[in-house]
């Protein structure tokens, strides 16, 4: 029997993380006690946005999450920060759940879909680039680049109305299961450095001050929380820290990856469990 790999996995739940803003969280687990967030958003306004859908392997926990917070059928909007497979996990039980909602997307990521999913419905998606505004009622957000991705097609998202940012795929950092940085050890927060660079490894070409003002622009926003897919709710001196560690990327070295070390040392725990 193959073991489960949730067994050990800390149970989340959803949160409230800024106001009408709720984080739908879940972990996968990453060795040594520790585990990788899988988060994704809902934005409880007038019309109610979710923001990404989880990885194909949290699907069935993600849809009991995600719609214990709000009802499928007031859904308006679905927006896909981009096509990675770790935010595409729901989308289409969302597209069937939820008739009334529009997916915000862009073309390259519709492209890009087209060649691992069934053909998505023209009639029911907008397609918004960086600086596009997205109109949801009671407030309207915002998109951008954020400072680190790891696909083309990656654009975050804005509320002014609550200062609540989703960055997507910047500001990763392993857990041992809290979803809130201020309940994070420092050494795990230095981990969004590391996260950063495997993602985003193309960092290490940049031009320091003009990658500086990029993330400057995205700071300037305002934001006053920010969730992401991969790491934890930072605000206040946590989310400065962060914005610093990303801006810090730009002409530094690529931060190397475990490489054939790590995975005889996992095949030889492998052997020995199955002698054991
Ligand atoms: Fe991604
Ligand atoms: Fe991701």
């Amino acid at each position: 029997m193959q073991p489960n790999p949730f067994a050990e996995v800390p149970t989340t739940a959803p949160e409230r993380i800024a106001p009408d803003t709720w984080l739908i969280p879940n972990l996968a687990p990453a060795g040594d006690g520790l585990f990788l967030p899988v988060n994704s958003l809902v934005i409880r306004g007038r019309e109610p946005v979710i923001v990404d859908t989880g990885a194909p392997i949290h699907r069935a926990l993600w849809v009991e999450k995600a719609f214990s917070v709000v009802e499928p059928e007031d859904v308006r909007w679905i927006f896909l920060s981009h096509d990675d497979g770790d935010h595409t996990g729901a989308l289409f039980d969302v597209l069937e759940h939820c008739p009334q909602a529009t997916l915000v997307t862009n073309f390259f990521a519709v492209e890009r879909l087209a060649l691992e999913k069934p053909a998505l419905p023209l009639q029911r998606m907008r397609w918004l680039e960086p600086g596009d505004r997205l109109d949801v009622g009671d407030r309207v957000l915002q998109l951008f680049r954020p400072p680190v991705f790891d696909g083309p097609t990656t654009r975050g998202l804005f509320d002014p109305k609550t200062g609540a940012m989703w960055a997507v795929d910047s500001f990763a950092c392993f857990t041992p299961g809290a979803l809130d940085a201020d309940a994070l050890p420092a050494d795990l927060l230095s981990g969004i450095t590391a996260l950063g660079s495997a993602v985003s490894p193309w960092h290490a070409w940049l031009d320091r001050e003009r990658y500086g003002r990029h993330v400057d622009t995205i700071e300037a926003l305002g934001a006053r929380t920010v969730a992401s897919a991969h790491g934890p709710v930072l605000r206040g001196g946590r989310l400065d820290d962060a914005f610093d560690r990303v801006r810090a990327l730009a002409g530094a070295p690529i931060v190397p990856l475990p490489g054939q070390e790590l995975l005889d040392t996992l095949l030889a725990a492998t052997m020995a469990e199955a002698a054991g």
